[in-house]
């Protein structure tokens, strides 16, 4: 038999690429690749892209150059471009960079190994449809096993909400959802290969709303339903928009006892006038309520967000509105970005924010963050907490895993295998993660 060939895949953006490039590879995996961690090894370079904010976008032409070399040494060597950016510039990225075998759009990557078959002789391959058939279901099974006891598992794609900033309505499609038959198949393909925690996935996941066996079913009733898969211990989703938190979901934040205290729930700015003009159809005030009654459900809920600073039009006044809001709700972790003009998009149109005046905006919030982000970590020092393990720290005898609240946590437990779920007395907090001991 001839050793199988080596596949090195570059992920950018969010989790869902994450899962994208999974499932990409254990696609290549049937035609014969294996994965590697280095470029320089492979005979296929796969970047899943991000099309989100320009630079995610620019840092793929960048990468591509750096590999001009590796295929002018090794010209069997086949390069492809997956994601985003590949659904929104595919034609212009084989333009650019001729040494680029293959692009593939997120619809599109069951097709993976007829594309394979052209680019095997000597054509190029591009496909960035979207089909009607179900991906997922042209997918091969999940592997056996899991190499972490913890994985993604996309439920909804796609996004109807046109922000006036962002592009994923454009490269990602309407929103999509799964059946839900579908999605317990695979959860429960997961928890036999050794998964103990799933996490939802969707660009829009709480507006999921699937094919039940009894009419459409909401997030909230397919949580409910993965509570009842033995072997799985945790649950969690991302990334929900405030107005698709319904009652049965904040409710099941406090009675579903396997879905984890942490909800990432974006809100972008604190001022009205930029939250109209993003046109996110909720107020600060609405949201800063919804956070009250998800709260009044969960008290002890970590609370995540996403803002966006320097949205065209934004005033000191506006950028005070969302410093004001963010010391109302007091995050525990939260991701921040200048705006970056999407072509395409309304705000691309608008009177921009000088660079200088959104950089010192995002430098101020960043620091207002992380003051909370310590604090709500400081106040776990003295808690028990329950932590699932992945894999061995740094030190001798050392463990790492994560919290409910999904905070990193180092332990001293040379016994604890990965995987194991155990109860952890937290003793110190740190930068970045907590220490801890174990209780039982
Ligand atoms: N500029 C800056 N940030 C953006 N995001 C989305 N589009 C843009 C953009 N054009 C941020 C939002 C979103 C997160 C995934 O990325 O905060 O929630
Ligand atoms: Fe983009 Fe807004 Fe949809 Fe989120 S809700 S994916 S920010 S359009």
């Amino acid at each position: 038999m001839s050793d199988p060939k080596k596949l090195f895949i570059r992920t950018y953006g969010c989790q869902m690429n994450v899962y994208d490039s999974e499932r990409m590879a254990e696609a290549l995996g049937a035609d014969g690749y294996e994965q590697t961690d280095s470029p320089d090894d492979a005979d296929m370079i796969l970047l899943n892209t991000c099309h989100i904010r320009e630079k995610a976008a620019e840092k793929v032409y960048s990468e591509l150059g750096r590999y001009k070399g590796l295929k002018a040494d090794k010209p069997d060597l086949k390069i492809g471009v997956a994601g985003c950016v590949a659904q929104a510039e595919g034609e212009e990225i084989m333009r650019r960079q001729p040494m680029v075998d293959l692009v593939v759009g997120p619809q599109t990557y069951h097709r993976l190994p007829s594309m394979m078959e052209q680019v095997n002789q000597g054509e190029k391959a591009l496909d960035t449809d979207f089909p009607e058939e179900d991906k997922f279901e042209h997918l091969p099974k999940r592997p056996l096993p899991q190499r972490n006891p913890t994985a993604f598992l996309t439920v909804q794609e796609g996004c109807d909400k046109f922000c006036a900033f962002c592009v994923v309505p454009y490269t990602r499609g309407v929103e999509v959802s799964r059946p839900v038959e579908r999605i317990l198949r695979e959860a429960n393909e997961l928890v036999e290969r050794g998964v103990r925690e799933i996490t939802l996935l969707g660009q829009n996941v709480n507006g999921y709303h699937g094919e039940g066996p009894d009419g459409d079913w909401s997030l909230a009733k397919l949580i409910w339903a993965l509570n009842d898969v033995d072997g799985l211990e945790r649950i969690r989703f991302t990334t929900s928009h405030p107005n698709d938190m319904d009652d049965a979901l904040i409710e099941a934040h406090g009675e579903c006892e396997k879905l984890m205290p942490y909800l990432h729930l974006p809100v972008q700015s604190g001022s009205d006038f930029i939250l109209k003009r993003m046109n996110r159809s909720h107020t600060a005030d609405s949201y800063l309520r919804l956070i009250e009654r998800i709260r009044a459900a969960r008290p002890d809920i970590l609370i995540s967000g996403d803002f966006i600073v320097g949205f065209p039009e934004e005033s000191d006044a506006d950028f005070q509105a969302t410093m004001d809001l963010i010391r109302e709700v007091k995050y525990g972790q939260a991701f921040s970005f200048k705006y970056s003009t999407r072509p395409g998009t309304p705000a691309a149109e608008r009177a921009q924010v000088e660079d200088a005046v959104a950089s010192q905006r995002l430098y101020q919030l960043q620091a207002l963050i992380t003051e909370q982000q310590r604090a709500v970590q400081d106040a776990m020092v003295g808690q028990e907490v329950g932590v699932l393990f992945e894999k061995p720290g740094r030190l001798d005898g050392q463990m790492v895993g994560k919290s409910d609240h999904l905070h990193a946590v180092y332990v001293q437990a040379p016994d604890v295998q990965k995987g194991d779920l155990r109860r952890v007395r937290i003793t110190e907090s740190g930068p970045n993660s907590l220490g801890g001991q174990l209780i039982d």
